[in-house]
């Protein structure tokens, strides 16, 4: 039962100031194990702004965030990222010299159980471990239909195929929990729907929890099952889809008329 379900990430009552301007004001909800959650709202709302605290980039003014029962708040990105939270950035953030591989490959790295150091030895455990990484790489890749292009450098994929392989490389660090910035930003009809796709798989064939953030409401509406709404850093509606597109109120502040 969904229900008596624990949170994976329980959110409370959080705020955050910039000077004068409140950016997220007293916002609460809770994402369950393997749900697909979506955080909308009109540019400015707070959306960055909220992944921005939960990945402990900012620290919150007020309020609590709970990842797997315990507090999150004040811990370094590193070690956030380290207990399963990964995420993608609204604006890309590739290794654009480095190939698709490599890319997901260091991924992985956070992983590692050998040190940096150990690794570019000839230690047999170190060779194995990085070897098991490139495995393990190229079998996402082939999830993301990037197989063919692992030896590209990614500064030279589209742009679509960029936003897929940085998804990719937020999985191979093996995320208990994955934050998508805007993934369908400047992406084609055809390469959105592969990306809802995509974030289906992640969740029927690995259980995977994924908080979402994107303004292409036929991607939210299609695949998120729980939706919260923000305007001016305040909630002003959370529920399903079918709630969220009918809300007057998420109607005015942001979707124009009923999606
Ligand atoms: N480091 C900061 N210092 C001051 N103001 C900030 C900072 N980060 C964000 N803001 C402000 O907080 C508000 C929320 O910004 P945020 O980037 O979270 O919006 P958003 O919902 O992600 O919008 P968009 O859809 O355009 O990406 C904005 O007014 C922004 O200017
Ligand atoms: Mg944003």
């Amino acid at each position: 039962m969904k229900e008596t379900q624990t949170p994976i990430l329980s959110i409370e009552n959080l705020t955050i100031r910039f000077g004068g301007l409140v950016a997220v004001n007293d916002v609460s909800f809770d994402i369950l194990p393997s749900e697909l959650f979506g955080l909308i709202g009109p540019n400015g709302a707070g959306k960055t702004t909220c992944f921005n605290m939960i990945t402990g980039v900012y620290r919150p003014t007020a309020g609590e965030i709970r990842f797997q029962g315990s507090s999150i708040i004040g811990l370094r990105p590193s070690l956030i990222a380290a207990r399963g939270i990964a995420r993608t950035f609204q604006n890309i953030r590739l290794f654009g010299a480095l190939s698709v591989l490599e890319n997901v490959i260091v991924g992985g790295f956070l992983r590692r159980k050998t040190t940096l150091f150990e690794s570019m030895t000839l230690l047999p455990s170190a060779i194995k471990e990085t070897s098991q990484f490139a495995s393990a790489a190229m079998a996402l890749l082939e999830m993301f239909d990037l197989a063919d292009l692992a030896d590209t450098r990614s500064a030279d994929l589209p742009y679509g195929k960029q936003r897929r392989l940085e998804i990719a490389r937020a999985m191979a660090t093996s995320p208990r929990l994955l934050l998508l910035d805007e993934p369908a930003a400047g992406m084609n009809p055809q390469e959105s729907e592969e990306l809802m796709r995509d974030i289906k798989r992640l969740r029927d064939e690995f259980g995977q929890t994924i908080l979402l953030i994107e303004h292409d409401m036929k991607v939210v509406m299609g695949v998120c099952e729980k939706i919260v709404v923000l305007d001016y850093g305040a909630e002003i509606a959370q529920g399903p889809p079918e709630k969220i597109r009918n809300d007057p109120k998420v109607i005015e502040a942001y979707l124009g008329e009923p999606v």
